[in-house]
């Protein structure tokens, strides 16, 4: 039996942050991943670029069902020290839309990064490594029985992450582990994720696959994100339909402003005064791509001209471009989901070190806990913040 002060479950973003900052504290501590490789979430985001923080992040750009969760860590630990770390490593980086922050280079460099640092501050990482089981000693402590020997330790957190992708060895683990010790955990679901047709609405719209748009899409709760909006074979996607995916339940429809930044009814009667005989068709294809056009309305419609049209056509056509209403089938999935909404009931633990409020000296962080951010690099920042916040007290 080995014996360390903190055990961390997870190689990923949060476990490797929290696992170099308690070892920089003195703890000896070891890392522990079923996977061959750390950090595989991190190597694969941002399109191989790592879109590692932003430049602002606010409670308000995170979801939570106690909103108040995060400012402790947020605020200990800003985006602004993380970006610090990364210059300090040399790690060339730019700013896109939205503040986001992405490597210059590769995602890779995050890992390394990271797991440098872990390193300088003696962090024993120990991958392949499959866990059969946690028992609370009697004594205080923890006992980790694994594929490759049992552990001790006196604090153990967890950091397997959430449900999506599987293929990347997420797990429930956390979840059961979290109901094994009589924890809350919150129903999860796929979020940041693309929506798939229902079948009639497939036969549609289908063919637009590729076509990308400037688009508002509004959620029935009211929340509103204005990014593209990307037609897929298998519905939306895009960042507009992402970002609404974590605001979006089972059933509901989604509002659609597909010219978010023009009137359309005054750009029409513009139009009607300079080109009466233009078609409806040639005067919309001025904003939006013709495919398009010719899914959403009838051919006979699309070949008047404009001063054939009458006041409820033109309202008819304002209306669905502005507030096109659409029921979505459903979600790809945590298949294809960048984040897991629920998880470990954050009610249970502590918004400063993420220890149990029931079971002393077991914590959890990280994206298991029921706290996603928007798309930006606000999950990561999570990860750094829970990380940092719990290597300190664990
Ligand atoms: P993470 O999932 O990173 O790590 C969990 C670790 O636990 C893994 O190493 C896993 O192998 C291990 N594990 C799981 N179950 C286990 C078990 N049973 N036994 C042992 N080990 C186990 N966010 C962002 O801010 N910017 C971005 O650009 C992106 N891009 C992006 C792209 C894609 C495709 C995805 C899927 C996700 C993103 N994200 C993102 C989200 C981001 O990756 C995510 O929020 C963080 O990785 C969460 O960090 P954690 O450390 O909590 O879990």
């Amino acid at each position: 039996m080995q014996n360390y002060d903190v055990i961390i479950i997870g190689a990923g973003a949060a476990g490797l942050m929290c696992a170099a900052t308690a070892g920089y504290r003195g703890r000896n501590v070891l890392v522990l991943d079923h996977a061959k490789q750390a950090g595989k979430k991190i190597l694969i985001s941002g399109g191989g670029r790592c879109n590692f923080t932003n430049v602002k992040v606010e409670p308000a750009n995170y979801i939570c069902s106690n909103p108040h969760f995060v400012k402790s860590a947020l605020a200990r630990y800003p985006s602004q020290q993380f970006i610090e770390l990364v210059e300090r490593h040399g790690i060339e980086y730019h700013q896109r839309d939205h503040g986001q922050l992405f490597c210059n280079d590769s995602a890779k460099e995050i890992v390394n990064m990271l797991m440098t640092e872990c390193e300088w501050a003696g962090v024993n990482v120990q991958l392949r490594t499959e866990i059969l089981s946690v028992e609370k000693n009697d004594d205080d402590g923890f006992t980790v029985t694994t594929s490759n020997g049992d552990f001790r330790c006196n604090s153990l957190v967890i950091a397997t992450g959430g449900l999506s992708m599987p293929k990347l060895g997420a797990t429930p683990f956390g979840y059961k582990l979290a109901e094994q010790f009589g924890l809350q955990v919150l129903p999860t679901r796929a979020g940041l994720v693309p929506f798939t047709w229902h079948s009639d609405a497939k036969q549609q719209f289908e063919t637009l696959s590729g076509i990308a748009v400037p688009s508002t899409i509004t959620a029935q709760d009211g929340t509103q994100f204005s990014e593209a909006l990307l037609f897929t074979h298998r519905g939306l996607s895009g960042p507009a339909i992402l970002q609404i995916s974590n605001y979006w339940q089972s059933g509901e429809a989604i509002g659609i402003n597909l010219l978010p930044n023009d009137d359309l009814a005054e750009l029409m009667e513009k139009q009607l005064q300079s080109s009466p005989k233009q078609s409806l068709k040639n005067a919309l294809a001025k904003r939006l791509p013709k495919r398009l056009l010719e899914a959403l309305f009838d051919e006979v419609l699309l070949a008047k001209s404009l001063n054939q049209l009458i006041h409820a056509e033109i309202e008819q056509v304002c209306q669905q471009i502005h507030s096109w209403q659409l029921l979505m089938n459903n979600t790809e999935g945590y298949r294809t989901a960048e984040v897991t909404l629920g998880g470990v009931d954050t009610n249970e633990l502590s918004s400063k070190t993420f220890e149990s409020k029931k079971v002393s000296g077991l914590y959890f962080i990280g994206e298991v806990i029921d706290v996603s951010g928007w798309l930006g690099g606000f999950n990561f920042q999570f990860s750094w913040s829970s990380g940092v916040a719990c290597g300190q007290a664990c």
